[in-house]
């Protein structure tokens, strides 16, 4: 059916071609070519920049039902399906991979729903990155998408209507959205030694693709292409299970602040949630094949010593910062077991960490940017190679959140002439050598 489509282009080309008498461009053109020239030339211009102006036309993702400025609404808006008919791997790939999830996994937390539609359901707060995984035709008629209906995953990388593979293939492309806050892995790689080097190289020698010396994202998450991008740790780094039982300690307090656990342990209904956003990893074997994938990757550079001692390093990061957030929860734990701070409707013994800066309280707004802000950054940037986000704006503020939520849980203790009570008492102790110099 497809095939007999592409003869029938091809001899369109080829008449065209031949009515044109030239042999620089095979490109299509039509009638809402033509029209569009007028309307708005860039776009066209851009469409033949891309490989596909060879052998498609507009029609080919946008239907040919709109003919004229009288009846723009039959026009279609391509989804993922839509490039799929063509390019069938990639978007199998693609969809198999964290990206497709995106809003599911918003979806899923508590708070979004509060949110005004123009910074969820728009393309430009939180649904400007997360708008992701709509495959079908009829996601477009979703009650979310009536508020917007623009929008679809494939033009991220590959920006309308140039489509272009080399462009999506440069780190730039990943910017927009792993940036900033709590994901600022841009700011990370481009300051690290792989980007400085990629950038300079890029800079100083694109012809010889001398660029390949240094991996930038898409080489360490996209690897020959593939399109399923996926992380061991994930953006949350919670995993299960945990064999370091110090560790897993921390562990089921971070747990207990995302609502996935009783404080007793049971789940909560919350878990299922969670599960279906792919948003903690709950599995061994899938976590080590993810954390596999890239270590192979690293050896095509270096040696799997200095390739295991870094993952190890990073690894022992994520454990450090849990213990401060651990230890932080406990105490704003501790403040609602004394009904110092008031309890929620949806309370269950913690603070919610995924009410993010919705949390109603100075402690709990603190709380946030400890786990949204500076542990992000803090073992973000170790597997992204950078001390300074590690330490400056990562760990370092970490120690600092947490003396001012001490500072702050004993003066709302004060204030409701409460002692610090002894089950307040944080669980986790910091550790301090003997030997060591006095601390500042
Ligand atoms: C006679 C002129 C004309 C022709 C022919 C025409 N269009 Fe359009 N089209 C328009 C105008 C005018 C708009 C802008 C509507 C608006 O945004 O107000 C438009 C809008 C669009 C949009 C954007 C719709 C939106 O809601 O943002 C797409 C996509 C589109 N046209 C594709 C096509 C395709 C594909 C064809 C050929 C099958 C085509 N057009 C033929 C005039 C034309
Ligand atoms: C009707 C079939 C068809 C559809 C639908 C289609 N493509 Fe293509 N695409 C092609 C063909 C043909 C090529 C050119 C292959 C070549 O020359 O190597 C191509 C090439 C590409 C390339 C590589 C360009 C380069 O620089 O090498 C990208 C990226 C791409 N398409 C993305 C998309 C996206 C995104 C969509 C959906 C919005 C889409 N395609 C829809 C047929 C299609
Ligand atoms: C390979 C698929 C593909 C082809 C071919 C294609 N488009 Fe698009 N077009 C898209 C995608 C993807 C979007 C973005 C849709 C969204 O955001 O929901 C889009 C959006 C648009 C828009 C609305 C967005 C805007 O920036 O105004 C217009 C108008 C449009 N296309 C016109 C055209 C015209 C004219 C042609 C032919 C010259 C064309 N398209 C060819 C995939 C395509
Ligand atoms: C997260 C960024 C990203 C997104 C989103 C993305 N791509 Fe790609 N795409 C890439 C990269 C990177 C390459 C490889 C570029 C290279 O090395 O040449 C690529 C290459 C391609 C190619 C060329 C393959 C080849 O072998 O020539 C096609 C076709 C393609 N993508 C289609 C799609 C489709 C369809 C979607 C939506 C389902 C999509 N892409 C979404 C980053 C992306
Ligand atoms: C339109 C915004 C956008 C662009 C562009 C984008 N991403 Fe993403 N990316 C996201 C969002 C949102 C998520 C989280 C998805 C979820 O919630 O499931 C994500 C998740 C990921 C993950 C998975 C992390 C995990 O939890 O395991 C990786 C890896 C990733 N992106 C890499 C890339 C790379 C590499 C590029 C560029 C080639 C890129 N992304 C471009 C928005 C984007
Ligand atoms: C040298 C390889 C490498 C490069 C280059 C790289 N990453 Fe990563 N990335 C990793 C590793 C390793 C992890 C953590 C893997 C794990 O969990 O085991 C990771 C994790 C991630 C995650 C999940 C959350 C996190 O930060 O831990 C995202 C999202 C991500 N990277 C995006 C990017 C983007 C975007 C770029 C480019 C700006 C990039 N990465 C560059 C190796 C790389
Ligand atoms: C600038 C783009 C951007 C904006 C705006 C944005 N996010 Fe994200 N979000 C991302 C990226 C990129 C990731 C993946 C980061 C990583 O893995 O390190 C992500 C990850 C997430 C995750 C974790 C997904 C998972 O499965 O690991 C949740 C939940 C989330 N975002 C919710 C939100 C909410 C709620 C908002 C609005 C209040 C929002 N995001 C705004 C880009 C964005
Ligand atoms: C495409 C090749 C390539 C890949 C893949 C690669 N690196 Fe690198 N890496 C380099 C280059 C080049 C440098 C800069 C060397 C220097 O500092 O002299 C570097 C530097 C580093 C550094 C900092 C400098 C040092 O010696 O301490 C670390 C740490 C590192 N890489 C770890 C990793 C890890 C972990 C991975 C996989 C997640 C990885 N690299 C993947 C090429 C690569």
């Amino acid at each position: 059916m497809l095939k007999k489509k592409w003869i029938q282009m091809g001899m369109l080309c080829l008449s065209l071609w031949m009515l044109a008498g030239m042999g620089t461009a095979f490109a299509v053109t039509s009638k809402c070519e033509e029209c569009h020239l007028k309307i708005s030339p860039m776009m066209v211009k851009d469409f033949n920049r891309s490989k596909m102006a060879a052998e498609l036309s507009c029609e080919n993702c946008h239907g040919e039902e709109h003919k004229s400025e009288k009846d723009v609404e039959k026009v279609k808006l391509p989804t993922i399906r839509t490039c799929q008919e063509c390019h069938q791997e990639q978007a199998e790939q693609y969809l198999s991979g964290k990206h497709a999830l995106g809003l599911t996994a918003l979806n899923a937390m508590p708070y979004t729903h509060g949110q005004p539609k123009a910074f969820v359901e728009g393309q430009k707060g939180c649904g400007g990155c997360h708008t992701l995984g709509l495959a079908e035709e009829k996601d477009r008629q979703t009650e979310g998408r009536k508020y917007y209906r623009y929008g679809m995953d494939c033009q991220n990388c590959h920006t309308r209507h140039a489509f272009s593979a080399d462009e999506a293939a440069e780190p730039e492309a990943c910017m927009t959205c792993h940036t900033g806050f709590d994901h600022a892995q841009w700011e990370m790689w481009s300051g690290s030694k792989h980007g400085v080097t990629y950038l300079m190289n890029r800079a100083i020698d694109i012809d010889e693709k001398n660029s390949e010396r240094a991996p930038t994202c898409q080489t360490c998450h996209m690897p020959e292409g593939n399109h399923r991008v996926f992380s061991a740790w994930g953006f949350l780094a919670v995993r299960l299970p945990e064999e370091d039982q110090e560790w897993m300690g921390y562990r089921a307090t971070i747990l207990k602040g995302l609502g996935v656990l009783y404080p007793e342990g049971k789940p909560t209904p919350r878990l299922d949630v969670v599960k279906a956003g792919k948003v903690a990893r709950l599995d061994k074997a899938e976590f080590d094949a993810e954390r596999k994938r890239f270590t192979d990757i690293c050896r095509k550079c270096h040696s799997p010593n200095f390739v295991n001692e870094n993952m190890k390093n990073a690894d022992k990061m994520v454990k450090e910062s849990d213990k401060l957030l651990a230890e932080a929860l406990e105490i704003i734990a501790g403040l609602y077991k004394d009904e110092i701070i008031p309890k929620r409707p949806d309370y269950h013994a913690y603070p919610d960490l995924l009410t993010f800066y919705d949390a109603t309280t100075k402690i709990e707004q603190t709380l946030y940017l400890m786990f949204m802000d500076h542990r992000m950054k803090a073992f973000q940037a170790g597997f992204h190679i950078n001390p300074d986000y590690s330490t400056w704006y990562g760990y370092a503020n970490l120690r600092k959140d947490l003396v001012e939520i001490k500072d702050l849980a004993k003066k709302m203790r004060a204030e409701k002439g409460l002692a610090e009570s002894p089950e307040a008492k944080p669980e986790v102790k910091p550790e301090v050598k003997k030997d060591a110099p006095a601390s500042k």
